[in-house]
């Protein structure tokens, strides 16, 4: 029986192992993407790219990016957010896009001005990485509503992780997925007292 989305809130924890040779589908993964993509962002600008890792050799090198983490050494699968940093520039080409598509069938200048006002070429690393954190907050309910295990891991080193993706100048990694079937219960949870 699949979690609703409050079971889902409460249900999620962050997995430590997974169970060996149980694959993440490409099915999973497509549902799981589309939780993503979905995800709210400031101005409307996505910036995030979402790359699925499922190949052995890969997963490897991804995990030992991850300092050899347990979640990560025995993912099924990743999902790696990248904040797409460089193409949040005012002029760039994605930024225009985004807000044509943003005003509708309006006038994108307001938008486009508002956004001018506020970038800051020193912050906007950490603002685009921490818009990526929604899309994996939606990956990560998704991921137990479809009965999956996930824990986010942000004990990377950078350097390591891009260069296993290959990834351009200007887009660093913001967070790892490490995804499969949990191999333990949740754990008592621990958090701050409602009140
Ligand atoms: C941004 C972020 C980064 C995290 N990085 C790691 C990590 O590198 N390794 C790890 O084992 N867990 C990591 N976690 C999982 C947290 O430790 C976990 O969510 C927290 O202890 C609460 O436990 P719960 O998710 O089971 O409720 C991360 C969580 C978040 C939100």
């Amino acid at each position: 029986m699949q979690p609703a989305l409050p079971d889902a809130i409460q249900q999620r924890y962050a997995c430590r192992k997974f169970v060996a040779e149980q694959p993440v589908s490409l099915g999973e993964l497509a549902l799981l993407l589309e939780a993503g993509r979905l995800a709210p962002s400031a101005f409307g600008l996505e910036p995030w790219r979402f790359i699925t890792v499922t190949d052995g050799a890969e997963r490897a090198a991804i995990a030992h990016a991850c300092l050899d983490q347990p979640a990560a050494a025995t993912a099924a699968a990743f999902i790696v957010i990248v904040a797409l940093v460089a193409a949040l520039d005012p002029d760039s080409v994605y930024v225009r896009k985004q807000f044509k598509a943003e005003a509708r069938d309006g006038d994108p200048a307001p938008i486009h001005d508002a956004y001018r006002a506020f970038h800051r070429p020193e912050s906007i690393t950490e603002w685009a990485k921490g818009q990526c954190n929604f899309a994996a907050a939606h990956m990560l309910l998704q991921a137990t509503h479809q009965g999956l295990g996930s824990c986010p891991i942000g004990g990377f080193d950078a350097a390591a992780l891009s260069a296993a993706l290959r990834l351009p100048a200007g887009e660093p990694p913001a967070l790892v997925i490490a995804l499969g079937r949990c191999a333990h219960a949740a754990p008592q949870r621990l958090r701050k007292a409602f009140d």
